[in-house]
């Protein structure tokens, strides 16, 4: 592997093992977004893909809130898509400004598996990726620790199949019931470049990694344990053997199953992942009773609580830090929102946000109680 700047701030990473911390670390997803201006202004002149294939453009973006942020966030993550995973599959997908990605020619019945290329080289196709990820080590100059992602097999399957975003994901669900055997082949097929990818951003230096199984509360419990959960087992596993493999040492491995907190306890486990990342319709201490203290926790400020104006912000992380604390510490916790930032906050609100987490995660510190 190569030689990159020394780590300063391990917060995150001690969080990940469990440890108690002298307060949570934190960062957001899609920190890096179309609520900055600095993105917004590079984005003027950049496709969005454009943008991920170039790894100049992809490590600026990257670095743009760890500099405006500068000592309040706790980690980056890698500018990316989920969707680069079925563009590696030889499937078009297009970024719609306002509406989204858009898949021209989704995969409408199993008869269309055979569109699917038997081997993807993901060193071939999503290069860029970790070229984007070896840059961006060296210019964070070991400020912050780099988490890599991918997208889940079934949400990448939901975007493969419905062409895009979907409310009612009846394209999928269709798959799912009529053809539950060709839909298993698709999953498998989908989770082998997800192992692929996520091994070699770990050896391109990427240090955590993200699953974002965001359509995860579209399936019933029953249906969750049949389509989602076994592709976290041999993800985790896979990874790990893979990257023992290579003598590669491990990394944290972060899961967010969006919605799934039916099963929170199963995920803490029997998943295979070190921390769950948790949306905002689980209480915090609801959550560290079902997790049982097996995994560390990510999460969980409803992402709107951004609009709500200081006092809100001030009040929720006050909330959240409190419910995920075990006796007066931050303990396995890794403070972020629920889901993604949305573009309509304003960034001096989410530099307010990073400070009250600064300021309520304060593990206490004197011996007595
Ligand atoms: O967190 C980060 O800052 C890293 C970058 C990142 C992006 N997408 C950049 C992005 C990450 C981690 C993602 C993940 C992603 N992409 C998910 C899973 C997480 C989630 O938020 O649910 C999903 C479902 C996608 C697919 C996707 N990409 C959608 C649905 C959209 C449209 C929604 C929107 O906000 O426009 C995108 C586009 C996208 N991905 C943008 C960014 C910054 C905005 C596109 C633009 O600049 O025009």
């Amino acid at each position: 592997m190569e030689d990159f700047p020394k780590l300063q701030n391990d917060l995150i990473l001690r969080a990940a093992r469990g440890e108690v911390t002298e307060r949570a670390p934190v960062w957001v997803m899609r920190q890096a977004g179309r609520y900055l201006p600095e993105f917004r202004d590079v984005r003027r002149d950049h496709e969005f893909f454009e943008i991920c294939r170039t790894p100049e453009l992809a490590c600026e973006v990257t670095l743009q809130p760890i500099r405006r942020y500068a000592g309040l966030v706790d980690a980056a993550i890698i500018f990316s898509d989920i969707l680069v995973v079925p563009q590696a599959m030889g499937i078009e997908v297009i970024m719609d400004p306002g509406h989204g990605p858009v898949i021209p020619n989704p995969l409408v019945d199993p008869s269309h598996l055979n569109r699917l290329p038997g081997h993807v080289d993901v060193y071939k196709e999503l290069n860029y990726v970790f070229e984007a990820v070896k840059l961006t080590r060296h210019r964070l100059e070991g400020k912050v620790p780099l988490i890599g992602f991918s997208g889940a097999p079934w949400t990448l399957m939901a975007y493969m199949v419905e062409g895009g975003g979907s409310k009612t994901f009846t394209k999928a669900k269709t798959w799912l019931f009529k053809y539950p055997s060709e839909t298993k082949k698709l999953l498998d097929r989908i989770t082998s470049v997800c192992v692929d990818y996520l091994v070699a951003q770990i050896r391109a230096g990427a240090q955590l990694i993200q699953l974002f199984d965001t359509c995860a509360a579209e399936l019933s419990p029953h249906d969750f344990m049949e389509f989602a959960f076994p592709t976290y087992q041999v993800i985790a596993s896979e990874v790990r053997s893979r990257l023992k493999h290579h003598a590669v040492p491990e990394v944290p491995f972060i899961l967010f199953a969006k919605g799934a907190n039916h099963s929170i306890e199963l995920l803490a486990e029997a998943s295979g992942w070190d921390v769950l990342g948790l949306d905002w319709l689980v209480e915090p201490s609801e959550a560290r009773l079902l997790s049982g203290g097996k995994v560390a926790l990510q999460g969980n400020v409803d992402p709107n609580a951004l609009y709500g104006g200081r006092e809100a912000i001030a009040r929720e992380v006050q909330r959240i830090a409190l419910g995920f604390q075990v006796d007066g510490k931050s303990k396995g916790h890794i403070f972020n929102l629920g889901h993604g930032i949305t573009p309509g906050v304003e960034p001096e609100d989410l530099r307010y946000f990073f400070e009250c987490v600064h300021k309520y995660t304060q593990s206490r510190t004197d011996s007595t109680s």
